[in-house]
Order: C-alpha cells, then structure tokens, then sequence
C-alpha cells in the first residue's frame, strides 16, 4: 500500500490536523471519534492538565549523543509514543486500522488493537511484523460475557502474533456519550466490528419492578478482579490493565501479576469529571515504586506533554484522537506525520530542557500536581 494521499498544506501541528479533519468529516461520525462523555469535562481537562504543568529548563548540559530511546517489557524502542486503542477506524479512511498500523511501524511506534478493530487482526499482525523498525504489537481486551468466545478471540491474538494483552477496565459500560447521542450516530452498515460479528447476547431476564437493565443485565458479567487471574491462566502473554487512576487499584494489579498499568480515563469518554491523567499519574507512581512499567493516555497533544508524563513517572505513552486526525486527513501520510510531529517536537523539548535522555524528564517539571 502507498503511503498516499499527500498532506493538506498548512498542517504543522497536532493541532492543524485537528482543524482539518473536522471539515472532513461529517458532524455524527466527528461526534463519535472526537466527543467525550457527558460535559466533556474530562475531555478538556486532560489536554488543560499537561499544558498547566510548566517546565523548568537546565541550560549548558551536554546533548551531544542525546536520544529519545526507551525499555519497555524488555525491549528497546526508538520513543515511547504508541498509539491507543481506538474502535471502528474505518469510519476515519477506508484503509482504516492498516493504514494506522503502517504508519505507526514505519515511525516505530507502538500499536494497541482495539478488541472493536473494523479490519481483521491478522491483517494487521501480517503488514506489522515484517517490519524491522516497528515498535510493540498489542491486543485490547473487552472481556466478553461469554468466556469461551473471549478465550477463542485471545488465541487468535496470541497465534496471529501479538506480543501482550491490553485489558480494558473502565468500561463495564460504555459512558454517557451525550454529544454522540444528540447528532443520532449510527455505525454504517460496512464498518463493523469485525471479531465481535459472531457474539451471542446473554438472554433478558424475568423483570420484577425493582429490575434494573444496567445492573442486573448487561452488568451481570462484568469482569473482576478474579478475571485478570483467570485471563492469565489461559495466555501466555503480559496483560496490561488500560484505565486505572486509582493508587489502591494500581497496587491491586501489582498484586494480581499485571505486567504494566496505563493510567488512562479513556480520554474522557467514559466517566465525566474523572480526574485528568496528568494528575493521577504521579499518585500511582509513588504507589508503584517501578514495580511495573506505567503508561499514560489522555489529552497528549505536544512534545512537551510526552516529556512531561515521562517526567511524572511514565514508561512510554499512548496517543488517541490525533491518529484519527491524521488518519481523516491523508490515511498513513497523515498518521505517520502526527507520530513523527510528536516525536521532533519531543527531541526539540529535551535539547530545550538540558534532557539528553528521557530520564533526566524528572528534573525539569517545575511543579507536580498535588
Ligand atoms: C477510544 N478508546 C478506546 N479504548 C479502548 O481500550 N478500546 C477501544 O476500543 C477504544 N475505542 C476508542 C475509540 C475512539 C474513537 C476514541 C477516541 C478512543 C480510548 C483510547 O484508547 C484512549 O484511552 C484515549 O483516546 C486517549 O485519549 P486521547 O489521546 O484521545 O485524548
Ligand atoms: C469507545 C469504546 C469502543 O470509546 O471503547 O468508543
């Protein structure tokens, strides 16, 4: 596949592509990729949180030799921007989930799955892992209520050739996404979720008055903590827990054998007026003590917000709506151009801040939230 169309002129922010994709796309599907849930209040508040955090720059260090290179699950990569998981990529640019995952390979990045992939996982294992620059391949969970079809559906990421397993745990339900509701957004018919198409609903239960649809249907097979040890007992894999923000729950899945956390609140799509990222990131840092790896997600716009969140104790980070961004404006020229933006401005900070590497990013935020 071709690395075309060619970028819109005018484009030199994360920003930009923001601006330019909105007039791409129509107004229900924008509501979709771009909205949050409820106020939206999470949703602004990431991004405002990394912005808030003023860096406090060292000058006359030596740079010389300096890189951006990071470990992560014992692997060496060239930065640690990977992109989150995100549903229905399709609705962005009909190459959808492959031209993302090219784009992310060709810039090292790191690629998460979503469990609601439009494009088959095994075609995007095979245009990844030939790849000799490409960063981690890995597969997100939603526990299906029906085990045995989220057991055949983990086989089919372990055989296809994804190296770790991303559960998600901030979406028993999906959040109250008002903006998305208020513009009637429907699926098309031709972007599906192409791994969930056999899944059978539990069948409704006798209702009584006091019967509640949320807790006492969809709900009832909502995943615990005993599933994290059952879906380790049947993988292979390191599974990694996407949505914590709590210390207690990040010590938990320390306890549970998780592999890594991502603090993440689902870029605000899910619970409004969960705290940004930015500041609970620094609280589970001190809970973890390095134990394992954390990542974050949430609002990351700016170079100087990646230098920041490695700062406050990140491993690596996960970018969301700027893919699609770049994904609605140019396919993978357009994804590949925000991951490398990111990037640049990302080295730039780190010579502007006397930071030759990534773990000198602890001493140059001048102020840490609460
Ligand atoms: C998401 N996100 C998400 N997360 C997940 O675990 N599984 C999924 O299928 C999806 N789907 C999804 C669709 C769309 C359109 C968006 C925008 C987001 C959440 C995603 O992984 C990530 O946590 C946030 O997007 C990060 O925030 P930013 O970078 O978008 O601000
Ligand atoms: C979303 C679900 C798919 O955020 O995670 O749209």
């Amino acid at each position: 596949m071709t690395l075309s169309p060619p970028l819109p002129q005018g484009i030199a922010t994360l920003a930009d592509h923001e601006r330019h994709a909105q007039g791409t796309l129509s107004e229900a599907t924008w509501a979709y990729l771009c909205g949050g849930a409820g106020d939206e209040l999470t949703l602004a508040r990431n991004a405002e949180a990394w912005r808030a955090l003023e860096l406090m720059p060292r000058v006359l260090r030596p740079l010389a030799g300096g890189h951006t290179r990071v470990t992560l699950l014992g692997r060496t990569l060239p930065h640690p921007i990977l992109v989150a998981p995100m549903a229905y990529q399709r609705l962005a640019h009909p190459q959808g989930e492959l031209a993302t995952a090219l784009a992310a390979a060709a810039q090292g990045a790191g690629l998460v799955l979503s469990t609601q992939t439009s494009t088959p996982l095994q075609a995007i294992a095979a245009s990844v892992l030939p790849e000799p620059g490409r960063g981690p391949l890995w597969f997100q969970l939603y526990l299906q209520p029906d085990r045995s079809f989220t057991q055949a559906l983990v086989q089919q990421a372990e055989d296809a050739g994804f190296e770790a397993l991303v559960l998600t745990v901030d979406a028993p339900v999906q959040g109250s996404r008002d903006r998305e509701r208020r513009t009637g957004f429907q699926l098309p018919p031709d972007v599906t979720a192409v791994h969930l198409t056999g899944l059978r609903s539990p069948p409704p239960r006798t209702l009584g008055s006091a019967h509640s649809a949320l807790f006492d249907d969809l709900l009832l097979h909502a995943p615990t903590w005993d599933d994290l040890a059952w879906l380790r007992s049947i993988t292979r894999l390191p599974v990694l827990l996407k949505g914590v923000l709590h210390p207690a729950d990040a010590q938990e899945a320390v306890a549970c054998g998780a592999s890594g956390l991502i603090v993440s609140n689902h870029g605000g799509r899910t619970l409004d007026t969960a705290l940004p990222t930015a500041n609970a990131l620094p609280r589970i840092a001190q809970a973890i003590q390095g134990q394992i790896p954390l990542l974050v997600d949430g609002g990351i716009r700016r170079g100087t917000d990646v230098l920041k969140a490695m700062a406050l104790g990140a491993s690596a980070v996960l970018v969301g709506r700027p893919v699609l961004h770049g994904l609605a404006n140019a396919g993978a020229t357009g994804v590949a151009h925000v991951l490398r933006l990111l990037r640049d401005e990302l080295e730039i900070a780190m010579a502007l801040t006397g930071c030759r590497t990534l773990d000198q990013a602890h001493t140059v935020v001048a102020r840490a939230p609460d």
